[in-house]
């Protein structure tokens, strides 16, 4: 079976599949009357794209994968906002922007696809460099931690603490159009530093399967002392750290860690 990291094979059916969390009304409280302008990145096929185009302010959506890119504009075209809404292929780490903006969204578990400290420095040193003064930046991680409290809430989709490591469960079938269903299983296994996906897709047409590939992606675990120091050296000023989607103040046994970032002055260490 053919499997590969990246998002180009996913990208195809990638808004059948990717149906997180809502997070919608948490972000909203982020975007006042002083948010003029939204940057999400990244921004897979455009999850978040009816929602940010809601709030009328000028929008940017960001994701490495062509492809993604590709979906998003085409979505862009349907909802007739090409002059408020753009969508631009860059990495996380050196994205280019025609001008700044007062709100950066790094969503659901996606800051925990960068592998290495240098990345997420690059990262945050990117985000500030394209925020304007009192802007925003909200990175918003997923605890990975089987020690979170029980029947938590806003535990990503594919994995709940009580998941067993290495089996390969069914997660949903899902159908794509008229005659065609996905389905997909996952496993994940785990180490002190990383945990890694793998995800099992077979496409079936009048049931019968005439597709089948995997994809695994792997993220960084994170403890919220080690991300202090690390935001520490990039100039932004922590407003807060959320434990969940109602803005519950984090605490050790939270399912999420979410960073509310400040940019005081244009000062880059
Ligand atoms: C929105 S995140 C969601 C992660 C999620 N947990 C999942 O299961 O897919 C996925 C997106 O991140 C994009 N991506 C991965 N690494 C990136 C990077 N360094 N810069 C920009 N986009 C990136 C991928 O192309 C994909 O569209």
């Amino acid at each position: 079976m053919e499997n590969n990291s990246s998002y180009k094979r996913r990208a195809e059916f990638y808004d059948v599949e990717y149906i997180p969390l809502d997070d919608t009304n948490f972000l909203s409280s982020f975007i006042g009357d002083q948010v003029k302008s939204i940057l999400e990145v990244p921004s897979g096929s455009g999850f978040h794209l009816e929602f940010l185009i809601g709030t009328g302010k000028n929008i940017y959506m960001i994701d490495k994968e062509p492809e993604m890119i590709e979906a998003i504009k085409r979505k862009i075209e349907i909802h007739g906002q090409g002059k408020k809404v753009q969508a631009i292929c860059g990495l996380m780490e050196s994205y280019d922007i025609p001008q700044k903006v007062d709100l950066i969204i790094f969503p659901q578990e996606s800051f925990q696809l960068l592998n290495c400290d240098k990345l997420v420095i690059e990262t945050l040193c990117n985000a500030y460099q394209n925020l304007n003064i009192n802007g925003i930046t909200l990175v918003d991680i997923a605890v990975f931690d089987r020690n979170i409290k029980p029947n938590t809430k806003n535990t990503p989709k594919y994995w709940h603490p009580s998941r067993e490591e290495k089996l390969i469960c069914l997660d949903w079938q899902r159908d794509i159009n008229n005659e065609r269903k996905l389905l997909r299983k996952s496993s994940y296994v785990e180490t002190s530093e990383n945990i890694t996906f793998t995800f099992y897709y077979e496409v079936f047409c009048h049931d019968n399967c005439i597709d089948e590939y995997s994809a695994s992606i792997s993220l960084k675990k994170y403890r919220s002392e080690f991300l202090i120091n690390l935001i520490n050296e990039t100039g932004f000023t922590i407003e807060n750290i959320f434990g969940d989607y109602s803005h519950k103040k984090y605490e050790l046994g939270d399912p999420r860690l979410i960073f509310i970032l400040r940019k005081y002055e244009d000062r880059t260490k």
